[in-house]
């Protein structure tokens, strides 16, 4: 059970298995995928198809929430991890304050024409609730998104994820620019695309996915990238400890 201010949610103890695993291996921010169920719930959760996760033909966004909290997504991994559950975005708040700031990533599928009542507006609500405004970071694939952020919350700090169709050739830079956005999140396979290694943006405002080689972390911590995405924590503070201490002595 989490409780906060007064009120209580329930929370299954294995709901945040793979966060309680990355506070343990010494994560600095967790990134988590937010995407709307069919009545409107924001819910955390990569897939939008249940088939991968829990072998259901069927979305996440042609559900209610109802029948979403009682799909199990832990057993296709191990049977140890039976009865995980899809938390929605608020436990996950809840669950996040005061331990580890978040990047929030907005899907695609749930973002629409319409700004107002918005996914957007919908989670940024919720992070002013509670009260995590500097703790977190949005960002989406869709620029649509990423143009509101600066409208809508703009005292959180927001990210572009760098998609090709919808750059039209624009430079790094001049995405930041254009839609208002604090950082330029992109893949390490698409570093090349922005002549990495004379950039037209300062690498302090790049954050580089999914990054999970200590030769490609040493690299990019070298070049002073502000933020590195990976599945593997432990090796990258390891790998930054060492590039510091090599550094600073
Ligand atoms: O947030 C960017 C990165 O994690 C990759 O995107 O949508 O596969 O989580 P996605």
């Amino acid at each position: 059970m989490i409780a906060h201010r007064g009120a209580s949610y329930y929370a299954p103890e294995n709901t945040f298995a793979a966060f309680n695993k990355a506070l343990e291996m010494g994560a600095d921010m967790i990134e988590l995928d937010v995407l709307l169920t069919k009545d409107g719930v924001p819910v955390v959760i990569h897939d939008n198809d249940l088939e991968r996760l829990a072998g259901i033909q069927g979305k996440i966004t042609d559900t209610d929430y109802e029948e979403v909290q009682k799909i199990d997504v832990g057993s296709w991994f191990a049977a140890s991890y039976k009865d995980e559950r899809i938390p929605t975005l608020r436990e996950v708040l809840i669950w996040a304050k005061d331990k580890i700031s978040l990047n929030i990533e907005i899907k695609a599928e749930s973002v629409t024409d319409k700004a107002e009542g918005g996914i957007e507006e919908k989670v940024i609500d919720l992070i002013r609730e509670y009260e995590m405004e500097e703790y977190v970071l949005l960002s989406s694939f869709d620029y649509r998104a990423a143009e509101r952020f600066s409208h809508l919350g703009s005292e959180i700090a927001s990210a572009i994820l760098y998609d090709k169709d919808q750059s039209r050739g624009k430079t790094a830079s001049g995405l930041i620019q254009m839609y208002k956005c604090d950082y330029f999140n992109v893949n390490w396979r698409y570093l090349t695309l922005f002549s990495f290694h004379k950039p037209d943006i300062n690498a302090q405002l790049m954050m580089v996915y999914t990054v999970n080689s200590r030769r490609l972390m040493r690299k990019l911590i070298r070049k002073g990238v502000y933020g590195i995405f990976s599945d593997r924590p432990d090796l990258l503070k390891e790998v930054a400890d060492k590039e510091i201490s090599e550094r600073y002595g």
